[in-house]
């Protein structure tokens, strides 16, 4: 498929630091900050320079070269006790996403396995890996997803970011949304604005007008009045974390918009890689639900939009279950109608 539907890149290592797309600043400003320890990374979790599930997973990765590469220079073989506080530090960025738990993972086993020497071209070459697999991951679930898109289905919806900027590239149900558009099956994209961090209009409504998609905003409370039009076919998302039974974690009004599609007879998909399913979790009520600042929900762009003295309640993310998903598409196959014998499945396949 062509590139001309993917431009966008959010994470590069190049020479010897870390590029990160600076989110918070889209779209009125492309700039991309550079890193090189990894307290500065996790602060860039944190704060949300980078967002979306694989992408904090990947930069995470990156965030490992670079704090071996520090220990090392400091400390030689004393770098192998020293990284412990630096991965721990890298883990309590954010809680969601699994992901991010899963990349570190990744790093500290091959950690283990290292001999005397520096470490730094073993790990940037599994970051690199990592990067990659994820690419690959989201091309391959995108020709899965846009083959359950039937020809001349229109319309989609779409909630919060999944593309290029929250993955290592093209995206998750963004890619899903390019694949299919792609293959002429897509008129129209809609993407919720997704309050209160606007994901959907700063950053999935700029990927589709750099890759010259078109998309119409919609105010989150819109989407079940849009879905009672009848145009829409599917409501296509990402996931921060799928428990073994299916049950996903995503971004917060997810689980209103499926609730919306089911009641519309609208189908549901989710769309994510094999590295943001949970199996050690039995079911969603077991997965951590990030709660933010109230100032994410009384202010907007730095200006006040609720009295003083009101508070706010925020939490990133909601639990969708798997009863209300038609499809969970990975890269190792789609599961319809998702249960735990089914993801099981799919997992060991
Ligand atoms: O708080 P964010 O912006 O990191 O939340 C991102 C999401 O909820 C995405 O939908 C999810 O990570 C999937 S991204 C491919």
């Amino acid at each position: 498929m062509s590139d001309r539907h993917d431009t966008v890149r959010a994470i590069e290592w190049r020479d010897d630091h870390l590029l990160l797309i600076d989110q918070r600043l889209l779209p009125q400003e492309s700039r991309y900050n550079s890193y090189d320890d990894p307290q500065a990374v996790a602060d860039a979790i944190r704060a949300m320079v980078v967002r979306g599930a694989p992408a904090i997973g990947i930069t995470a990765a990156y965030g490992v070269v670079l704090a071996a590469r520090g220990r090392y220079t400091a400390l030689g073989e004393g770098w192998r006790s020293a990284i412990a506080a630096d991965l721990d530090l890298l883990a309590a960025s954010r809680p969601t996403a699994v992901n991010l738990f899963w990349a570190l993972e990744r790093m500290r086993r091959l950690i283990a396995t290292l001999e005397a020497g520096d470490p730094t071209p073993a790990l940037l070459a599994e970051a690199e890996r990592i990067h990659r697999e994820d690419v690959a991951a989201n091309r391959r679930m995108g020709e899965l997803g846009a083959a359950l898109i039937t020809a001349g289905a229109g319309e989609l919806l779409t909630h919060c970011n999944t593309g290029s900027l929250a993955t290592g590239g093209y995206g998750t149900a963004l890619g899903v949304i390019r694949s299919a558009y792609a293959a002429g099956k897509v008129a129209r994209v809609y993407a919720d604005e997704t309050r209160p961090w606007l994901q959907g209009s700063r950053l999935t409504a700029w990927e589709l007008v750099q890759d010259a998609i078109p998309v119409s905003l919609l105010a989150d409370g819109a989407s079940a009045h849009l879905m009672k039009q009848g145009g829409v076919q599917w409501v296509i998302v990402g996931a921060d974390r799928i428990a073994a039974n299916g049950d996903a974690a995503n971004k917060i009004g997810t689980y209103a918009a499926a609730v919306s599609a089911r009641y519309h007879g609208v189908k549901f998909m989710v769309v994510a890689p094999t590295s943001t399913v949970d199996m050690s979790l039995a079911d969603g009520s077991g997965i951590p639900i990030e709660q933010r600042a109230p100032e994410e929900v009384l202010s907007l762009a730095g200006r006040a939009i609720a009295p003083a003295g009101a508070e706010a309640w925020n939490p990133a993310f909601d639990v969708t279950p798997a009863t209300l998903i038609d499809a969970i598409v990975t890269e190792k196959g789609v599961v319809l109608n998702p249960t735990t014998e089914k993801m099981a499945a799919m997992m060991a396949s």
